[in-house]
């Protein structure tokens, strides 16, 4: 994630209104920031690590001339957050300038062929390649807006596009394929944000870019244009009657509801890392004598999950363990054989940094999954994949769950592929089905989005909930519980369903609500015993499973039908969903805030 803005004014200075329209974005990044401006045909680059406030002010980026330009600020994916990796990014004659949110999937080819025809680079991004492709376009002797067309052809993956060019000085260039963008008109000139609530100060009449277009802009407007035919789209402006705050919750009354609802986005994201950071992680794994997944909560159910994957796909057996259980539990035994796959949202959790500290202190070999690229973790990691959900202000973990899952995965078939303990074929229809779970996700969210409602309403009053799964699902049982017990305060259980007749099973009394998660799967036939052994003791069934499961259905009292054909191994990513739906409204109904349950912290930095 990251924020773009810019501008095109009639009169006075952009560079101010930029930063003002940064600050705004602010929330989908902030470890570079930099500005591109026009003036008398010159184009003015400024940029550097940190934060937005303090470079502008160090870098006296306000002073800026030219009543045109852009600004970035970054959330790193591809390159450290230092200087060179800032945006925006330039060809090499330094006449075009580019910044963008996303990620481009085959820029490793792009820049091959690039450097093969002599264009040199400064680095590390993957952006840095739009630069130089318009670059090779210009060669032609073709407008800037159709060497951007061009150029645009070539790119794959995510991303929104603000270009500006000294060979054409009164415009701005913008692009969009799935990464937001939002043009804006008003009598003072024309705005692009990725957001809507960097524009509002300015204007309330906006355009949404859609996936696949393109636009330019001139103080008067903009024209859009269909990226691969190039054919011109009208479209009517559209006036925002959203507050500021809402604008910032882009219209939905929460940020956890709209995080909810970020994930097929998210999940494209984390499908999109770069192989060799899969690779080199997969490879420092396959060579400990022991495997640990470490974290805290939500990430610690994200582990539990893993440990099925990576025993099931790698043959590896793995454990997962609490943060601040991990030194006591393990540390004494931890050795340079040991590896430690951190995994943490923040990369900032105290248990889980004292716990890696140990274990380097020990010279087992750190590694990181982390929503943080400039996180403690990612620094003290061997090696670390960023997972890139983007910013999660909601304190209930949400979509990072469900992408580090998505990481997780990635991290099992790569080692399944290299043990190849199971076939390829196996391993290749997995993968294949991987690639649809963010559409799987999409579908689960139009189905459930609203009816989910219905079952808060019938279940709202209950005292206690009980939460079972077995295999893989357990953890879905575990993180559905969670959701619930944060942010509704209603207590409640969750255990592997075969554990609970060893103790669960006192609690349930007539009409207490039992969830059962049971997607179809080696452990879907085990699960119907315990389905009876609860109903037999009065209590109330609602079971998330897949469409048309009879069996299932029959023994519920109510069910949350999921999409056909979803692989057990991945079911904890859309079978979540529901559940993150539920506890929201529940805790909405209840009048409570969801984006701020008490006595809980979104990152937990201390002992
Ligand atoms: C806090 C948050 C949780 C999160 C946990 C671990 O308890 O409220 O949402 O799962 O910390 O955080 P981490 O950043 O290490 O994943």
């Amino acid at each position: 994630m990251c924020g773009i803005f810019g501008c095109i004014l009639k009169t006075g200075k952009a560079a101010p209104i930029i930063h003002e329209g940064l600050k705004k974005l602010e929330y989908r990044g902030y470890d570079s920031v930099g500005f591109a401006t026009i003036d008398s045909g010159a184009l003015h680059v400024r940029k550097d690590a940190g934060r937005i406030d303090e470079v502008v002010e160090r870098l006296e980026m306000e002073k800026m001339p030219g009543s045109l330009g852009i600004g970035h600020t970054r959330w790193a994916t591809h390159g450290a957050p230092e200087m060179v990796n800032a945006h925006p990014h330039m060809d090499c004659e330094g006449r075009v300038a580019v910044i963008h949110n996303g990620v481009i999937e085959n820029f490793m080819e792009l820049k091959e062929e690039l450097l093969q025809k002599g264009h040199n680079f400064t680095s590390r991004t993957d952006t840095e390649i739009i630069a130089h492709l318009i670059e090779e376009e210009m060669k032609e002797d073709v407008e800037m807006g159709e060497a951007i067309l061009r150029a645009l052809r070539n790119l794959e993956g995510s991303y929104a596009l603000g270009i500006v060019s000294s060979t054409d000085p009164e415009r701005i260039y913008v692009a969009r394929n799935e990464s937001p963008i939002v043009l804006g008109v008003s009598e003072h000139g024309t705005f692009c944000a990725s957001d809507v609530p960097a524009l509002l100060p300015y204007t309330n009449q906006v355009v949404y870019l859609r996936s696949g277009e393109f636009a330019v802009m001139d103080e008067d407007g903009f024209q859009i244009k269909n990226i691969q035919d190039g054919t011109s789209v009208v479209r009517e402006l559209q006036e925002i009657t959203w507050t500021l705050e809402m604008a910032e919750k882009q219209g939905y009354p929460h940020f956890m509801l709209k995080e909810i609802y970020e994930q097929p986005v998210s999940l494209r994201n984390a499908l999109r890392l770069q192989q060799r950071y899969i690779d080199l992680l997969s490879a420092f794994m396959d060579r400990g004598r022991e495997l640990f997944l470490m974290a805290a909560g939500t990430s610690y159910y994200a582990c539990i999950a893993a440990s099925y994957m990576f025993s099931r796909l790698s043959r590896l057996s793995t454990y997962p363990v609490i943060a601040s259980e991990f030194i006591d539990q393990y540390g004494s035994s931890l050795g340079i054989d040991s590896v430690v796959v951190a995994v943490s949202q923040s990369g900032e959790t105290y248990d889980t940094l004292q716990a890696i500290e140990h274990a380097r202190m020990r010279a087992a070999t750190v590694l990181g999954v982390t929503n943080t690229v400039f996180s403690t973790l990612s620094r003290r990691a061997r090696a670390y994949i960023s997972q890139q959900s983007g910013p999660e202000i909601g304190v209930a973990a949400t979509k990072t769950f469900t992408s580090q899952l998505m990481v997780l995965a990635q991290l099992a078939l790569r080692l399944a592929r290299t043990k190849g303990k199971i076939s390829q074929d196996e391993v290749d229809e997995l993968d294949a089905k991987m690639q649809e779970i963010p559409d799987v996700v999409e579908e689960v969210l139009k189905r459930h989005g609203e009816s989910i409602k219905d079952l808060v309403d019938k279940y709202a009053g209950e005292k206690l909930f009980v939460f079972l799964g077995r295999g893989i699902s357990s953890a879905t049982a575990l993180e559905g519980r969670l959701k619930l017990l944060e942010l509704t305060y209603i207590p409640s259980l969750a255990y592997p369903a075969g554990e609970s007749k060893h103790g669960p099973i006192s609690v349930i009394e007539d009409g207490v609500p039992v969830v059962f998660v049971c997607p179809r799967g080696n452990s879907r036939q085990n699960i119907v015993g315990s389905i009876m052994e609860m109903k037999a003791r009065g209590a109330r069934i609602i079971s998330i499973c897949e469409e048309g499961d009879k069996n299932i259905i029959e023994l519920s009292d109510d069910v949350v039908e999921m999409p056909v054909g979803i692989p057990e191994l991945l079911s904890p990513i859309p079978y979540i969903v529901p559940l993150q739906l539920f506890a929201y409204h529940l805790a909405v109904k209840k009048g409570l805030d969801p984006d701020m349950p008490r006595n809980l912290a979104k990152s937990v930095t201390v002992p």
